[in-house]
């Protein structure tokens, strides 16, 4: 590609990367899927990591995330462990995060982890790197905060659906509902930075608008605009990909989300007629009524590819964090 950088050791924030390591993990991903075309190449994938054991650390709930790099390791060979419960652990006994997640790094080459404390793998990862067994820390979201893997699946999705159109430069993305408390806004709107000419709506209730922490990056950064409305129905039109999102309520520390009308944030059926011929739907799943099922069947509706790329990006950051991504790029290697 010409220009200098190198992987990262962990994959812990959208800010971590840069446009040229975006697009490398993109065209790896293409590759990996190329195996998936065959059984040889299947049985090849296969073959790269049935040395390695790689553990979920997940103590907040997942469909996709779990799943998808659950099926990551296993195309790779990769031996698995998992955490799903930390009741079951012995943080029940009062064993700190800290000495749990030093434990596994004791019998795994990789973690995974997915947690309702924001900037919890980065302590993790800053505290493993002083260790002798420092491993890669992958975040699987955390919290409120970060989801940096789904952004790098959007951003995919994104860059696969524009392909005819010139790609992502120049791009209105629209981003619809609990904006404050979705971390995967936040992740995917931190990375579409790294793009020219970007616009970027996002409209939510007044009560749930993006924190002001991510309005003061994005206004910072000059090849991208942004723009705030309460008004869903006025942007549909001017979208190239709407991106929606559900109410996070999980994180309600009150009754706020009970004070919303949020069914002024949803996507239904009927409002297809307003979007553009070629306008991309995306939802990071899962879903509630915010995106009407009826919409499924459209070509726009891109979500369900959306969560099948999840995989195969995975896949592409396993290979490069366990130092395999050349056997991809390179087989005669
Ligand atoms: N998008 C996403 O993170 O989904 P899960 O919560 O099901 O993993």
């Amino acid at each position: 590609m010409g220009e200098v950088w190198t992987h990262p050791r962990h994959i812990l924030s959208s800010s971590q990367f840069e446009r040229p390591w975006l697009e490398y993990v993109f065209k790896l991903t293409n590759e990996i899927r190329k195996y998936n075309r065959t059984k040889e190449g299947l049985l090849y994938l296969a073959a790269l990591l049935p040395h390695r054991r790689i553990m979920l650390y997940f103590t907040q709930p997942s469909t996709r995330t779990f799943l998808s790099f659950h099926s990551a390791c296993q195309i790779l060979g990769a031996k698995v462990s998992e955490v799903r419960d930390a009741s079951v652990s012995s943080e029940k006994k009062g064993e700190s995060i800290e000495d749990s997640l030093r434990t596994f790094s004791s019998y795994v080459d990789l973690i995974i982890m997915r947690s309702p404390v924001a900037g919890l793998c980065d302590r993790i990862a800053a505290m493993l790197d002083q260790t002798p067994r420092s491993i890669p820390i992958i975040n699987a979201g955390s919290g409120p905060d970060e989801h940096p893997t789904q952004a790098l699946l959007d951003l995919y999705t994104l860059s696969r659906s524009f392909l005819e159109q010139g790609g992502i430069d120049d791009k209105h993305i629209c981003f619809v509902g609990d904006l404050k408390r979705g971390r995967t806004v936040r992740s995917l709107a931190l990375m579409l930075t790294q793009f020219q000419r970007i616009k970027m709506t996002f409209v939510s209730p007044e009560r749930f608008a993006i924190s002001g922490d991510l309005r003061a990056k994005m206004m910072a950064c000059p090849n991208v605009e942004i723009y705030e409305t309460c008004e869903l129905k006025d942007i549909l039109p001017h979208a190239d990909a709407i991106y929606m999102t559900r109410l996070q309520d999980e994180y309600d520390v009150g009754e706020e989300s009970k004070a919303v009308d949020y069914s002024k944030y949803s996507l239904k059926y009927r409002d297809l007629s307003c979007l553009q011929q070629d306008c991309v739907i995306l939802h990071p799943m899962p879903r509630r009524d915010e995106l009407d099922p009826a919409i499924d069947f459209d070509p726009r509706a891109r979500y369900w590819r959306q969560e099948r790329n999840g995989m195969w990006i995975r896949v592409a950051l396993l290979t490069i964090l366990l130092g395999v991504d050349h056997h991809i790029l390179m087989p005669e290697l």
